[in-house]
């Protein structure tokens, strides 16, 4: 991750030391001490320096590049090749909004239009389809995942534990657009939830070829004052099930040779956060868990990409986190919505890359956070971030009406 201004950086000094040495620049018009400092950068011994991580990365992209071409397709309810078009690509019919989020008249106009379209489409599923299995799915940013893959005709099996929502979610997207859907209710912080998803897929003989990882809980509160359950919870969700469905779904993409596995990490994912250290560990776990076994599965075709989204708006997230006063939810920067997730999550999964950090503004804090600031300084930081802001009611209006301080 940190590599990529480290490597920009690199070839921009050693660009400039080379045009100094082949075209003999002296530096005239600076001062003596400007000069000298010319003198090193431009130096031979650092050249050397700055050719190291150019080096490693050309080494690097020759040696994921067989697997890179390697990589088998995805293919849709037709028996298409899945392309990986951007979310207001006209091609794909438009995303069915979250009624909770826009007004009435705006969520019946594109379900109707999406209602019809879907109606005069076949829905013959080809035998080369690929099943995506979906954890987490009736809100937030599952339900865009699972309108994402719908949107490209992706047959899906939908899991969550709240039985009304997905039924009634099934049902809108099949109505939509026209793919099918299996569902299974499964609440992932059961030590059995595993093990009935894999028996329903084997009654349902479905083959499972996009596995998307994405249920998860988190809680912001010092770890010694979270009940136990709650951090049972959370490592059962964000950690154990997801790694035993990823193990058995991983087995039979492997026979299959071929395969896509998504996991929701998160910023956090790359900074240990105190007041939520139980989730961000749990999603530093999650990438690191997608990096290694991304290397362990390339040979077999299938790809492991890891998504980084930081806050994102319109979530159930903040508020069962119990994190809805902290900094970041009070002050929306760079927050994103769950259909630029879904869609990022989508698009880099087709294309096999390995790790996306949703969001351009995310992406640069977090590089040059990494580049500049001491670890420590970063974690301090996060904390800020993720703490509840302190009361902005300094003064107090006492009952009698004259205003005291806090
Ligand atoms: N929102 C953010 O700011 C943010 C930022 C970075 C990363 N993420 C990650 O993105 C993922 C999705 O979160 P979200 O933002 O969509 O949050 P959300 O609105 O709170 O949704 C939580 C998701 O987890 C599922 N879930 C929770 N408990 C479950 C259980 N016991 N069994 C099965 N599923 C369960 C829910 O599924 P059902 O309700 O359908 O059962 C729901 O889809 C999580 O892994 C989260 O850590 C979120």
């Amino acid at each position: 991750m940190i590599s990529y201004p480290i490597i920009s950086f690199s070839i921009i000094l050693l660009a400039l030391s080379i045009l100094v040495k082949v075209e003999e620049i002296q530096w005239n018009q600076v001062t003596k001490e400007s000069k000298i400092f010319l003198d090193i950068i431009t130096s031979i011994p650092m050249m050397i320096i700055y050719t190291i991580p150019i080096t490693g990365a050309i080494l690097t992209f020759i040696h994921i590049l067989p697997s890179r071409l390697r990589l088998s397709y995805i293919y849709n309810i037709d028996g298409e090749v899945i392309k990986s078009n951007m979310i207001a690509n006209s091609k794909l019919p438009p995303f069915l909004p979250d009624p909770k989020f826009v007004s009435k008249e705006a969520y019946e106009k594109i379900y109707n239009s999406l209602k019809k379209k879907s109606e005069s489409t076949t829905n013959k599923v080809d035998d080369k389809a690929s099943w995506a299995l979906l954890t987490g799915c009736t809100r937030g940013i599952g339900r865009g995942i699972a309108i994402s893959l719908a949107r490209r005709r992706v047959p899906i099996v939908l899991v969550s534990k709240n039985e009304p929502a997905l039924v009634e979610f099934s049902k809108l997207i099949q109505e939509c657009y026209g793919v099918p859907i299996h569902t299974i209710i499964s609440d992932l912080s059961k030590a059995d939830a595993v093990e009935k998803i894999v028996k329903e897929l084997k009654d349902k003989d479905i083959a499972i070829e996009f596995l998307i990882n994405n249920a998860g809980v988190a809680d912001t509160r010092e770890m010694v004052e979270m009940e136990m359950s709650k951090i049972e919870e959370i490592c059962n969700i964000n950690m154990l099930n997801m790694t035993k469905l990823t193990k058995v779904l991983g087995v039979l993409m492997k026979e299959k040779q071929r395969g896509r596995i998504v996991f929701l990490s998160s910023l956090v994912g790359a900074v240990p956060i105190p007041m939520s250290s139980v989730y961000a560990a749990s999603k530093a776990y999650t990438r690191s868990l997608a990096r290694s076994i991304g290397r362990e599965l390339e040979t077999y075709n299938i790809a492991c990409t890891c998504i980084m989204p930081g806050a994102v708006a319109e979530t159930d997230f903040a508020s069962s986190s119990n994190m809805k006063s902290s900094l970041v939810w009070k002050f929306p920067i760079g927050r994103l919505s769950p259909q630029i997730v879904a869609e990022c999550a989508v698009i880099n999964a087709i294309k096999g890359n390995q790790e996306v950090v949703v969001g351009w503004l995310n992406a640069a804090l977090l590089y040059i956070a990494q580049c500049l600031l001491p670890p420590r300084l970063i974690m301090i930081i996060g904390e800020w971030s993720w703490k509840p802001v302190p009361s902005l009611n300094i003064f107090r209006k006492k009952k009698n009406g004259s205003i005291t301080t806090e």
